[in-house]
């Protein structure tokens, strides 16, 4: 079963002002995706520049953002044919999102972070828990700060944090925005390789959005987002276009 299936998405948000002054009240297309289909145990990045609707599609894919036309299923299930309550319930335990600037609890450690996402999802029976939040953290090399809270903690540091509460509840999909946006080069690496080894290690699919060339690179598939309409030409930094065989065409 696929993890992800989009038909006919349309994203558009009402242009501030719209209705008056002859500014028009129909709105401005952020995102339109005729098709997307994401299996198992994948990794897909998502890129394009600034503007052109990257975190639009994962916050529509987490259900945070409901799109304007077409059908969102995850896991099979339409995602907003549920009410927004058992949405995110459905989040909870079945999506992990990393988000660009971390979204920690501050005055929580590293380690109650983490316990959190459970309590909250409520899937990982509680005798598990305090073994598996530890095992995660671990597992991104965090161990050794287990009762740090955030702000005690560099910025690579907290994105692994973050890496270990998207993975707390199993979920199939994890959702990681910009990663590396805010990592100098080598964290970016070590960050990105925990990233896709923990992912691959609890056998999820990962939706990752970027525009680092070094990313865009290796991936497995890559879907390309145009420039927003109205946006100033940019040319492209050389590298930075992904290899045509592994591109999914956004088909909009
Ligand atoms: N709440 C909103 N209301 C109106 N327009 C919005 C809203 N949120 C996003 N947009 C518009 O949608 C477009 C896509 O935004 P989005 O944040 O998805 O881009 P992005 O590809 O993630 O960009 P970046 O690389 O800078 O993070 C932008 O042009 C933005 O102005
Ligand atoms: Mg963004």
């Amino acid at each position: 079963m696929d993890i992800v299936r989009i038909q006919g998405l349309v994203k558009r948000y009402p242009v501030p002002g719209a209705g008056r002054n002859g500014v028009s009240a129909s709105g401005i297309t952020v995102l339109e995706l005729s098709h997307l289909s994401v299996g198992p145990r994948t990794e897909l990045v998502v890129a394009g520049p600034s503007g052109s609707g990257k975190t639009t599609l994962l916050n529509i894919l987490a259900g945070l953002v409901r799109p304007s036309e077409g059908r969102v299923e995850l896991l099979g299930q339409d995602l907003f044919a549920l009410p927004e309550g058992r949405r995110d319930a459905f989040r909870a335990r079945h999506v992990g999102y990393v988000f660009q600037t971390f979204n920690l609890i501050g005055s929580l450690s590293a380690l109650d972070n983490v316990l959190l996402a459970m309590a909250v999802a409520g899937c990982v029976p509680k005798r598990e828990r305090g073994r598996r939040a530890s095992g995660l953290l671990e597992q991104v090399g965090m161990h050794h700060r287990l009762r740090h809270r955030p702000a005690q903690l560099s910025v690579g540091e907290q994105q692994r944090v973050a890496v270990a509460r998207a993975l707390a509840n199993r979920p199939e999909l994890v959702l990681a925005d910009e990663p590396t946006a805010n990592l100098d080069r080598r964290s970016a690496g070590a960050v990105l390789r925990v990233l896709r080894d923990a992912v691959a290690a609890e056998g999820a699919t990962l939706i990752m959005a970027t525009h680092d060339p070094r990313i865009i690179e290796s991936a497995q598939e890559v879907l390309s987002l145009d420039a927003p309409a109205g946006a100033p030409v940019q040319t492209a930094p050389s590298g930075t276009s992904p290899a045509g065989e592994r591109a999914v065409s956004p088909a909009s």
